[in-house]
Formats: structure tokens, C-alpha cells, sequence
């Protein structure tokens, strides 16, 4: 007997498929390198965090910094690592930057529907929660529909969704915009238990760093302290990636 193997072919392979490569974006060095020492940073803050927390609090936690590209959504994504590995914790990541959202680009994910249709009633929480792709860390993303950021996170149902999120989350994680360019982090800063200001050395500019605590502080914010990244790079005042879509 013989086979003619020009011809066989495997069931389905007509149809076409596409293998697609998810690309995590690198810096999210707990996925990328979990034992190098860039990690052990992030479980360092964790590790703080959670010490600082015996009784469970601080749940809510808004990451934020005086201006754009200093390194909040990579802080926000490692950390979210870093609590799913201590045992009975679960953390969620809600991506409240609805003006420029990076969380699901740098899980190397599609966005998806998320905050935005669950804060207007568009779809039940439930359906918006994604997993990252590692047991105890999902997220929620910024979604899909075009909102008036200060007017939704003025919202009391931010605050319905907060706690129907620390029913099943030990952690829940708030990527944000900015403090100086616009006023989003401080509205969502009065309506988390703590609120973590990152600063990426040489970079940051001293007196916004001062000014962000203040005006955090001023609208009622639990600053707990700052996460010092510790890069060169350009004048934020100059460099492009530090401008931000105006407030509307
Ligand atoms: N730990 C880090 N070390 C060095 N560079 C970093 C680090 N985290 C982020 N960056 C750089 O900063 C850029 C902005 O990071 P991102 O987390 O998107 O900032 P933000 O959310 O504050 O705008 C990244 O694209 C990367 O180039
Ligand atoms: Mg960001």
C-alpha cells in the first residue's frame, strides 16, 4: 500500500490561520525576567505595600506621576505581578488612563470593551475583567467608547465598581493619566485607599513632583510615598511623548 503524500492533507488546513505573537511590552520585567533584579524592585515595593497593610488596607491603590512617560503603566502591570505571586492574593489592573490607555497594547492584547462601557451601563463588570495570562493578575481596560474622562470618573459608579471589585480582589490596581496636565488622578486619588506617585529620576521634574503631592493631598489623596525609576532621558518639557491630550 501506498500513500500519495503530494496530496494528503490534514484535516482543516485549508483553512487559513494566523499565528499571532503576543508582544509583552518589555518592560514589564516580571514577565519578561521574573529572577532578575529589576523585578526584585517591584516585589520590594510590593513587599512594602503590603507590610504597610496588615489589616488589608491600602485595597485600592491609584498609580500615578507628575507628568506623562514616567513609567506609571509599567509600574502599575509589574506590581500587578508581583501580588499575584504571594499566596491567597488576586490583584486586578483597571486602566483609568481613558485618554491615552497602554495596558492591554503592552499585555500585547487587542483593545477591547472595559471601564468605559461598565461605568455608562453599557456592560456588566463582569464581561469587561480579562486575564493577563498569569493565575491571580487580571485587568480591565480602559474600552472602546469616546467619554468625557472628568465627568464619567466623577461618577459614583466608579465608586460601585471599586467595591464590587474588592469582593473578589485582594488588590485593585488604578492606572491613570498624569496629575499636572489634567485632573482625572485627583478625582480618582480622593476615592482609593492609597495613592502611589511614581518618579523616574532625572527626568521628573522636582517642582511638579512637589506640586502632583499637593494637589493629590489637597483633594483629599492618601499619598503612601513615591517609586523612584531610576533612567535617564530627555527634558520632559521637551520631549514629545510627555505632552497630553488637553482636559475635557
Ligand atoms: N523601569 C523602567 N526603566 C526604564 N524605562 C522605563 C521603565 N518603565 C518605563 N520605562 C520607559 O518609560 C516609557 C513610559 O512608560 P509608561 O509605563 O508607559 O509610562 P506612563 O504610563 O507614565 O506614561 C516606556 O515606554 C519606557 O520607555
Ligand atoms: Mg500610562
Amino acid at each position: 500500500m501506498s500513500e500519495d503524500l503530494g496530496e494528503s492533507r490534514a484535516p482543516g488546513v485549508d483553512e487559513p490561520f494566523v499565528l499571532v505573537e503576543r508582544v509583552v511590552d518589555p518592560y514589564i520585567v516580571l514577565f519578561h525576567e521574573p529572577s532578575g533584579f529589576r523585578s526584585e524592585q517591584f516585589r520590594a515595593l510590593r513587599n512594602k505595600l503590603v507590610v504597610m497593610n496588615p489589616e488589608g488596607l491600602p485595597r485600592s491603590l491609584l498609580v500615578t506621576s507628575a507628568v506623562q512617560g514616567e513609567g506609571k503603566s509599567a509600574t502599575s502591570l509589574n506590581l500587578g505581578f508581583a501580588l499575584a505571586e504571594l499566596e491567597n492574593t488576586r490583584a486586578i489592573l483597571l486602566d483609568f488612563d481613558l485618554r491615552q490607555p497602554s495596558v492591554s497594547g503592552m499585555l500585547g492584547l487587542q483593545p477591547a470593551p472595559g471601564l468605559t462601557e461598565i461605568l455608562t451601563g453599557a456592560m456588566p463588570m463582569r464581561e469587561g475583567i480579562r486575564e493577563t495570562g498569569r493565575e491571580g493578575f487580571d485587568f480591565i481596560g480602559a474600552g472602546l467608547l469616546k467619554v468625557r474622562p472628568g465627568e464619567l470618573l466623577a461618577s459614583s459608579r466608579v465608586d460601585d465598581l471599586l467595591n464590587a471589585l474588592k469582593e473578589e480582589y485582594s488588590y485593585i490596581l488604578l492606572d491613570s493619566p498624569p496629575v499636572i496636565p489634567v485632573t482625572d488622578a485627583g478625582i480618582l486619588a480622593a476615592r482609593c485607599d492609597g495613592t502611589l506617585l511614581v518618579v523616574r529620576l532625572e527626568t521628573s521634574p522636582k517642582k511638579l513632583v512637589k506640586q502632583s503631592v499637593k494637589n493629590l493631598e489637597e483633594l483629599g489623596a492618601n499619598v503612601l510615598g513615591t517609586f523612584v525609576i531610576g533612567i535617564r532621558g530627555a527634558d520632559p518639557a521637551y520631549d514629545e511623548r510627555y505632552r497630553y491630550p488637553e482636559e475635557s
